[in-house]
């Protein structure tokens, strides 16, 4: 069989390509990246298409048909799967990305391995994007309707860009249409030939690691003692290194399982408030720094510039050294930027709204007591730019409340419902312990501690 199959397709030099090449003895399970992705790439493949199995993709089904998807322990076991493997997704790919940036490993001839590893970057940043919206949750339904919404401050041609998006000026079931053929076609498309390219420079190349015993070679030196050859030594620890990421995988989706939130109500009557995927929270963070004019900057600019660097990286550095100490401007830039990432992110989870707190606080903090009450309650019609604004201490305060009397405030009289209409408006009236937390507050003078 083999024989057969060997003098059509000459399987054997295939095989000698892929196989027999050496590998330095220092290469760990940082170089095995880009295999662990492919691994969850196809874990994502397996399970994504599970689900479309019993996946409705409009308005009035697809948040039921997850509800029932769920209902069943398989089917909860494969949407988790697919969920936390969306995370270890982009983990990996950055993590790849971050070592063959650290490594030089974009630099010629290797140029082009880097454009399709961009390319994959960008594709699994979108397929997170347009998966999101997919359960049709208030989650993902308000985070796809801010997400789409930056694009129209593009001058110009934003707003068509979002219409095209949204199929239609707001999110709605097209919307939904839309997302899912580009979630389940166009994009894993996109992937497939990508890494097809990406793997067939890598294996034309070989890895960067090898470059320096190929060097040595040339030089006339042995080899042999500062290497491995790739099978079965370097092969076993790939294998291992999967095994790892899968079982930290199965483990995860088995201990913590993907929860879903109420199903989209673009109403928006229980005035959720939109909070974006973990891993967006960096630039959710940073566009809170770009007000006003400078609003572009961080919705469009920014975005632009950082796909055309991410993409044209090679051309951009041009300096051809691979040794770390010769790159300092490259190394330093990146650091900042990571740590600028990491920091960002940081500050978008800390800003995120809490849950509210419960109990009666004797002398509360407005930061850590009374702001999430109003975040979370009232923000929605009290926002920047309303007549009463509740997103900041100064408003707050300005009017309604005086120091020291509750009783006097008619912020409390509204809570209360002595003046009406109550607040909140349209909802259940606040718990007494947080009406009392926030007389307390104010009989503590209503400072900004
Ligand atoms: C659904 C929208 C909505 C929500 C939610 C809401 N408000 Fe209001 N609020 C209004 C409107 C509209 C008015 C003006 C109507 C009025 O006072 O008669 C108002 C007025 C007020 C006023 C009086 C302002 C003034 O200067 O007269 C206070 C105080 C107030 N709200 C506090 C709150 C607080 C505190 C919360 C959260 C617990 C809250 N509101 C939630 C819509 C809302």
């Amino acid at each position: 069989m083999m024989k057969w199959l060997n003098e059509r397709l000459n399987i054997d030099a295939l095989m000698a390509s892929m196989f027999e090449h050496p590998v330095p003895k220092r290469s760990n399970f940082l170089d095995y990246l880009g295999f662990a992705t492919l691994f969850v790439f196809i874990s994502q493949a397996v399970t994504g298409i599970l689900l479309a199995t019993k996946y409705i993709p409009s308005a009035d089904g697809a948040w039921a048909s997850v509800k029932n998807i769920d209902s069943t322990v398989i089917g909860h076991c494969v949407r988790s799967l697919h969920s936390w493997g969306a995370n270890f997704m982009i983990v990996i790919v950055v993590l790849h990305l971050l070592r063959v940036f650290y490594e030089g490993a974009y630099k010629k001839p290797r140029e082009l391995t880097w454009v399709a590893g961009a390319i994959l970057l960008l594709g699994t940043i979108g397929l997170s994007f347009t998966g999101y919206l997919l359960p049709w949750d208030q989650t993902g339904y308000w985070a796809t309707v801010v997400g789409t919404a930056l694009t129209s401050y593009m001058p110009g041609i934003g707003v068509y860009i979002q219409d095209m998006m949204r199929d239609g000026s707001v999110v709605t079931g097209a919307t939904l249409t839309r997302f899912y053929s580009v979630h389940m076609l166009i994009l894993p498309a996109i992937i497939l030939l990508a890494f097809g390219l990406h793997f067939f420079f890598v294996l034309r190349q070989g890895m960067s690691a090898t470059d320096e015993l190929t060097e040595a070679k040339h030089r006339g030196e042995d080899i042999e003692k500062q290497s491995l050859p790739f099978w079965p030594n370097v092969a076993w620890r790939m294998i291992l290194t999967v095994a790892v990421v899968a079982i930290a995988l199965w483990v995860l989706a088995g201990v913590f399982p993907k929860g879903l939130g109420d199903a989209a109500d673009p109403l928006n009557k229980a005035h959720f408030i939109p909070q974006p995927a973990w891993y967006f929270f960096g630039v959710y963070q940073m566009l809170k720094y770009f007000h006003g004019s400078m609003d572009i900057v961080g919705m469009v600019v920014l975005p632009l510039v950082f796909v055309v660097v991410i993409l044209a990286l090679p051309w951009l550095d041009r300096n051809p050294s691979r040794l770390k100490r010769k790159r300092p401007v490259a190394l330093s830039v990146a650091a900042l930027i990571v740590l600028g990432l990491v920091f960002l992110t940081y500050q978008g989870m800390e800003s995120v709204p809490k849950p509210l707190p419960s109990g009666i606080v004797a002398h509360p903090s407005f930061a850590a007591n009374i702001e999430p009450i109003f975040q979370s309650k009232c923000i929605s019609c009290h926002g920047p730019g309303s007549v009463y604004v509740l997103d900041n201490y100064k408003d707050v305060t300005s009017k309604n409340i005086v120091p020291g009397k509750p009783d006097s405030s008619k912020l409390i009289l509204k809570l209360e419902g002595k003046i009406q209409p109550q607040m909140p408006l349209g909802q259940t009236p606040l718990k007494n312990d947080q009406i009392q937390t926030i007389r307390n507050w104010i009989i503590d003078g209503a400072k900004n501690n």
